[in-house]
C-alpha cells in the first residue's frame, strides 16, 4: 500500500493533532477570559454548593431554620414558602455565578413594609450559617456566601 493512501493514523502525526487543538482550546479559553464582554462567568462558588441539587438543599434548611425560629418566624407567616424557596434558589444560583436568572423583586421592595431590625438580620444571618453547616458547606465557601449577601443588609434592614 502506498503510504500517502493509509488510512490508519499515524501516532506521531495524532499526537501532534492533540498538541495543536489543546493549544487551540487554551488560547480560546485566554481570549474569551480577556475580551471584555465575553469574559466567562466564574461558576466556582455555584459549583462549591453543589449545583442545582446543593442550592436547593440549603435553601430548604434555610427555610426550616426561619420558619422556626422564634425570633423572626412571624415575620413570615404571610410569605408563600414555595414562592420564597424557588426566588432565593434563583437568587443564590445566579449570585453564585450559576445559569439562573433571578426573578425576584430587589431586595428594598420585598422587604420593605417588615420592619426587619439589626437584631432580626442578625438572626437571619446565624440560620443561615447554620444551615450552610447542615449541608457541610466548608468554611471557604461559607464565607464567600456571607461576603456575597453581606453587603445587602442595608436593602433589607429597616425598610
Ligand atoms: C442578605 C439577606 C437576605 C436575602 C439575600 C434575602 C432574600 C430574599 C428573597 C430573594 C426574597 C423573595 C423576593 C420576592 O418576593 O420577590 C425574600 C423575601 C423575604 N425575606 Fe428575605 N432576604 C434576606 C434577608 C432577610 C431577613 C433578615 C429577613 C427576616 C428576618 C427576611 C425575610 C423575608 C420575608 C418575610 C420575605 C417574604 C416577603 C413577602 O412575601 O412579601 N429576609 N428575601
Amino acid at each position: 500500500m502506498h503510504p500517502t493512501t493509509r488510512t490508519v493514523s499515524h501516532p506521531v502525526l495524532s499526537g501532534r493533532r492533540i498538541t495543536c487543538s489543546l493549544a487551540t482550546s487554551v488560547l480560546s479559553l485566554a481570549l474569551a477570559a480577556c475580551v471584555p464582554g465575553n469574559a466567562r462567568q466564574d461558576d466556582s462558588l455555584y459549583q462549591a454548593l453543589g449545583g442545582p441539587t446543593g442550592v436547593d438543599q440549603l435553601v430548604e434548611k434555610l427555610l426550616d431554620r426561619c420558619y422556626a425560629d422564634e425570633r423572626i418566624a412571624f415575620l413570615f407567616k404571610n410569605a408563600d414558602r414555595r414562592d420564597l424557596h424557588r426566588l432565593i434558589s434563583e437568587q443564590f444560583c445566579a449570585e453564585s455565578g450559576g445559569p439562573c436568572t433571578y426573578t425576584g423583586r430587589s431586595m428594598t421592595e420585598a422587604h420593605s413594609g417588615l420592619q426587619i431590625g439589626h437584631a432580626e438580620f442578625e438572626a437571619f444571618v446565624e440560620d443561615f450559617t447554620d444551615a450552610m453547616e447542615d449541608v457541610k458547606l466548608p468554611y471557604r465557601t461559607q464565607n464567600r456566601m456571607l461576603k456575597v449577601f453581606a453587603p445587602m443588609q442595608p436593602e433589607v434592614v429597616d425598610q
